[in-house]
C-alpha cells in the first residue's frame, strides 16, 4: 500500500523507533514528514532525508496518515490545537499510553482513528504494537495501518480497549522489564568478580541467544527453561531462589501496576464533556 505522506507529529523516542523501522524496511523517507518542539530533533530528522517541519499546522497539509507522538499529557492540547488542520479523511494513529479513544474521536469526527500501544524494539524492526480502532474498525484501515507496521512489529489487534492497558503491561512497557533484568546479572557478575565489560558482553550475547530460541522454538519457554534445568544442577539451584524468592508474583504485581497506572492516567486524560 503506498502512502504518500505520513506526518508523525512530536518525533521523540518512540516515533523515532517507528520512522527508523520505517525507513530500514525500505519506506521512502521524501513520504516522512516530522514536526518537534525542539529544532535539535528536526535538525536530526531532516539530515535522515525526512521533511521537517516547524508547524504543526504546515505539516498536516494534505496528510494522508498523522502519526501522533507527544506524551500523554500533552495529547489535548495537542488535539486542541491541530485537529481543525487535520485532512478529513485521513488516518490518525497515536501511540500515547492512556489516553480514552474517545478524546480523539471528540476532536476528530470524520477522521479514522487508531490507537496503538507499540514498543521501542520497532526501531530494531522486533516491535510489538496493539491496535484498537474504535468503532470504526474497517478492513481498509486495519490493511493500511497493518501495511505501515507488519515491517517493524507484531501487530495484536485489540477487541476492546480495556485490551490496551494488558498490552501495555505485557508488551509496551515489557521491554523495560528484560533491560532491567539483564542489568541486575550483568551488576551481579561485576559483583561478583567478572570484569565489567565481559560481564555485559556475555549478558547481552546471552538474553539475545535466550530470545532468538524462544521464537524459534516450538517449545513452550518452560519447556525450554526444563530443558537446561537438570536436578541437582547449578541452574536449577539458581532458578529455584528466583522461584521461591517470589519472581512470578513479583512479575504480576508489576504488570498490575503498569496496568492500574494507565488506568489512573485515562481517569486523569478524560475529557469533561
Ligand atoms: N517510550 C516508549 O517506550 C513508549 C512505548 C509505547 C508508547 N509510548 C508513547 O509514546 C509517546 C511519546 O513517548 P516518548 O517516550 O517517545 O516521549 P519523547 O521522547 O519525549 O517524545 C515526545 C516528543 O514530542 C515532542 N513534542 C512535545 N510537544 C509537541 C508539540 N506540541 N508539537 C510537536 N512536538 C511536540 C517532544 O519534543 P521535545 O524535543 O521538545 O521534547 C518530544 O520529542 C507517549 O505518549 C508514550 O505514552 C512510548
Amino acid at each position: 500500500m503506498t502512502i504518500n505522506k505520513i506526518v508523525f507529529i512530536g518525533a521523540g523516542n518512540m516515533s523515532g523507533a517507528i520512522i527508523e523501522g520505517m525507513i530500514a524496511s525500505g519506506v521512502s523517507p521524501e513520504s516522512i514528514h516530522t514536526t518537534n518542539r525542539s529544532d535539535e530533533k528536526c535538525r536530526y530528522w531532516a539530515e535522515k532525508g525526512l521533511t521537517a517541519h516547524q508547524s504543526n499546522l504546515e505539516a498536516l497539509q494534505d496528510a494522508e496518515v498523522v502519526v501522533l507522538g507527544v506524551k500523554p499529557n500533552m495529547m489535548n492540547d495537542l488535539l486542541s490545537e491541530i485537529s481543525s488542520a487535520i485532512p478529513k479523511h485521513a488516518t490518525v494513529i497515536s501511540v500515547a499510553a492512556g489516553v480514552p479513544y474517545n478524546n480523539y474521536r471528540h476532536f476528530l469526527p470524520t477522521q479514522t482513528i487508531a490507537r496503538t500501544m507499540p514498543n521501542t524494539p520497532c526501531l530494531v524492526g522486533t516491535g510489538v504494537v496493539g491496535v484498537y480502532y474504535g468503532d470504526q474498525i474497517n478492513q481498509a484501515t486495519v490493511e493500511l495501518v497493518e501495511s505501515l507496521f507488519n515491517p517493524i512489529a507484531m501487530v495484536h489487534t485489540c477487541k476492546t480497549e480495556d485490551e490496551i492497558d494488558l498490552v501495555i503491561a505485557a508488551a509496551g512497557s515489557a521491554p523495560a522489564y528484560f533491560f532491567l533484568f539483564i542489568e541486575s546479572i550483568i551488576n551481579a557478575a561485576q559483583r561478583l568478580g567478572l570484569e565489567p565489560e565481559a560481564a555485559a558482553k556475555m549478558v547481552k550475547q546471552t538474553a539475545l541467544g535466550a530470545a532468538q530460541m524462544t521464537v524459534s522454538s516450538t517449545d513452550t519457554p518452560q519447556t525450554l527453561r526444563r530443558n537446561v534445568t537438570s536436578p541437582g544442577g547449578t541452574t536449577h539451584e539458581a532458578v529455584v531462589r528466583f522461584q521461591n524468592d517470589g519472581l512470578e508474583q513479583m512479575t504480576e504485581h508489576a504488570m498490575r501496576d503498569c496496568i492500574a497506572r494507565a488506568k489512573e492516567m485515562a481517569a486523569q486524560l478524560t475529557l469533561n464533556k
